[in-house]
């Protein structure tokens, strides 16, 4: 038999079920499991690499860099993969600036560093690194950017994060957009601060960046962002400034349900809408993905501790709770979970709640969901937990992280041990014994 019928591709994701058993690529995550236990991240390299080749494809026709989005995941061996590819890197804290320079000194130079609260620590450790450009989200960041700039002699490339007040539809905890959240400053504001930081020696206006939100499935709010971002870009060169990125940030939603997903015909759909804007501004493009590079090659895997019934409900309690993967607490997302062994077809299946252990009552990963019957010792898989999974993960419960495995082809290279209990308290320190 070919190995084409006995493959059960799911959607865009590298998890196949061969002979009814699921595999990452030509991995078998039965294999895995026993290995290096549970619960388990486990990503697919070929993955991540054609998702970051979909997205250089896709806007081949314009000067670009693209900036993986280091908050996605963070670990410094899919850091390592991606510069290999040419990959720049979007970072939000001096601790990620590190993870590039560990996982790359020659990527330092592609980095563009957003956030609200930039420390002069980190100001100056980007500086030294010799970063691309500073996003810069407040006058008073521009300030002490400036004054940071000077006192290292380091000329600092800056682009203001400009807020355009465009909805794009999400989970209200990651849209950023709109003039009443934290990001960015007012667009109609910027001109004035552009023309106001020209006093500044050591400072660069090389750029204008904005970010409306993550998972967002709709191209338009991301052209209608760039149009405005066009229409300041034509200002602020009419008042002299050299403008030469524009930084059109991330955002770009993936499907979390089963069902058809066509990655390279989604970010044609997303180039397209950005290219319009961009060509009129002809600058160079920078972009920041995350999601869309990462959360598909990544499962979660995890072992059934217990089968219960509460009255009518089922409760599959897993080995991994919401620290591992806080996704579906914190923003009700939805995340597939998939048995390993699959069931017979005709298999009887039913409504149940899959849960963590973790002591709270949001400690769920899937609510009222049809599964076939499962027991303890089983494995399961939570399907795209590759971004924001292991990045957000926590030590609540004095939980320790689970171990990442990377997959290539046929091989696998642990990339994160777990983490162990003394690795816990290792900072922490008893109080000395008082006298009294
Ligand atoms: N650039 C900036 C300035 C951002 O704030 C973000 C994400 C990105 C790029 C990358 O966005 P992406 O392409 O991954 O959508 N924890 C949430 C998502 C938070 C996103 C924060 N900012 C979740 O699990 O859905």
């Amino acid at each position: 038999m070919s190995k084409l019928l006995i493959t059960k591709k799911i959607n865009a994701r590298p998890f196949v079920y061969r002979y009814r058993e699921l595999y990452c690529d030509d991995v078998r995550l039965v294999g895995l499991a026993g290995e290096y236990g549970t619960p388990l991240y486990v990503y697919s390299a070929g993955q991540i690499r054609e998702r970051f080749q979909m997205f250089q494809q896709a806007f081949a026709g314009e000067p670009h860099t693209i900036c993986y989005s280091v908050k996605a995941n963070s670990s410094l061996a899919i850091l390592r993969l991606l510069s290999r590819m040419g990959a720049g890197f979007d970072i939000v804290s001096g601790g990620e600036l590190e993870r590039v320079r560990k996982a790359s000194k020659a990527a330092l130079k592609r980095v563009v560093f957003s956030g609200v609260g930039k420390q002069e620590w980190e100001i100056d450790a980007a500086l030294q690194a010799g970063i691309l450009i500073f996003n810069v989200e407040s006058e008073a960041e521009l300030h002490l950017l400036a004054a940071r700039a000077e006192a290292l002699k380091v000329r600092a490339r800056f682009a203001l994060r400009v807020n355009p007040d465009v909805f794009a539809e999400t989970h209200p905890y990651i849209s950023t957009g709109l003039r009443e959240h934290k990001f960015g400053i007012d667009i109609k504001a910027a001109r004035r601060i552009y023309r106001s930081a020209s006093r500044y020696q050591w400072l660069d206006a090389a750029g204008v960046s904005v970010h409306i939100g993550s998972q967002i499935r709709d191209v338009a709010p991301f052209a209608a962002a760039l149009e405005r971002v066009a229409a300041l870009i034509g200002e602020l060169r009419s008042d002299g400034l050299d403008i030469r990125y524009v930084d059109a940030g991330g955002g770009l939603g993936i499907e979390y349900k089963d069902g058809v997903f066509d990655a390279a015909g989604e970010v044609a759909r997303y180039a397209g809408a950005l290219r319009g804007a961009a060509r009129l501004m002809k600058t160079h493009m920078l972009l920041e993905p995350g999601r869309f590079i990462v959360a598909q090659a990544g499962g979660l895997l995890t072992r059934v501790l217990y089968v219960k019934q509460n009255g009518a409900k089922t409760f599959v309690v897993t080995d991994a709770g919401m620290n591992d993967l806080i996704r579906p607490s914190l923003y009700q997302a939805h995340h597939e979970v998939l048995p390993v062994q699959q069931a017979r077809s005709g298999a009887s299946s039913k409504l149940v709640d899959v849960v963590g252990p973790v002591c709270e009552s949001g400690d769920f990963f899937a609510r009222d969901r049809s599964f076939t019957s499962v027991k303890s010792g089983d494995l399961v898989l939570l399907l795209d937990a590759g971004a924001y999974g292991m990045s957000l993960s926590s030590n609540y419960n004095t939980r320790t992280r689970p171990a990442e495995v990377l997959v290539e082809g046929d091989e696998h290279q642990l990339i994160r041990r777990r983490e162990r209990l003394s690795d816990l308290f290792a900072t922490e320190r008893l109080p000395r014994s008082s006298k009294k």
